[in-house]
């Protein structure tokens, strides 16, 4: 990876500034308002999604005032640029939910396929609630009902990495949002 001020290259992709850290922090802040005050006084678990959302996760956790229990699950859809539409894997679906609230965290909503099938799973359990916070959502490639109770930035189509996500497995560690450069 060769990161400059302007652009960082990946696999021999090139990606530019987009969101920066700061800018996500706020919008972290202000998600993690929305959750306190909704389960203020309600036992939550939070099951974030690997491995993408593992970053928001843990800035989540840390902006919360309630203090909710974290699980996280893997599950992919996701190879290379763009969604292969099956939901081959879940690992670590917690078992006892039966009755509790339940968050869902995501990194990115693209199509929604990924996050959707999860829910229908969720709901399966005999949960009490079960909500779902995205930090990013790509609203013009969504192809699926969603509900997003929570969401931090919408954003156009691109492909993006940094902040917990990847390009083929690159790029995860990056402060700031990048965004594909089209040439
Ligand atoms: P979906 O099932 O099409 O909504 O894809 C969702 C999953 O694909 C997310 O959990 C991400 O891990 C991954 N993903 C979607 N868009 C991007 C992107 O722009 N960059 C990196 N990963 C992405
Ligand atoms: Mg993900």
């Amino acid at each position: 990876m060769i990161v400059d001020a302007k652009q960082v290259v990946v696999k021999g992709l090139t990606f530019e500034p987009f969101i920066t850290h700061e800018e996500i922090q706020e919008t972290v802040q202000r998600m993690a308002f929305e959750i306190d005050t909704r389960f203020e006084g309600r036992d939550l678990i939070i099951v974030a999604i690997l491995n993408g959302a593992y970053v928001f996760a843990a800035d989540l956790m840390r902006a919360l005032h309630i203090d909710p229990e974290l699980q996280f699950v893997k599950l992919s859809s996701y190879e290379g640029l763009s969604s292969s539409g099956q939901l081959s894997q879940v690992i670590g679906l917690p078992k006892e939910l039966e009755g509790k609230d339940v968050l869902v965290i995501e990194d990115i909503i693209d199509s929604g396929f990924t996050v959707y099938k999860f829910m229908e799973m969720i709901r399966k359990k005999g949960v009490r609630s079960v909500e779902l916070a995205s930090l990013f959502v790509k609203p013009d490639k969504l192809e699926y009902p969603l509900e997003i109770n929570y969401s931090g930035f919408e954003i156009p189509p691109d492909f993006v990495i940094g902040y917990g996500m990847d390009y083929d497995g690159k790029g995860r560690g990056l402060r700031d949002l990048y965004r594909l450069k089209s040439d």
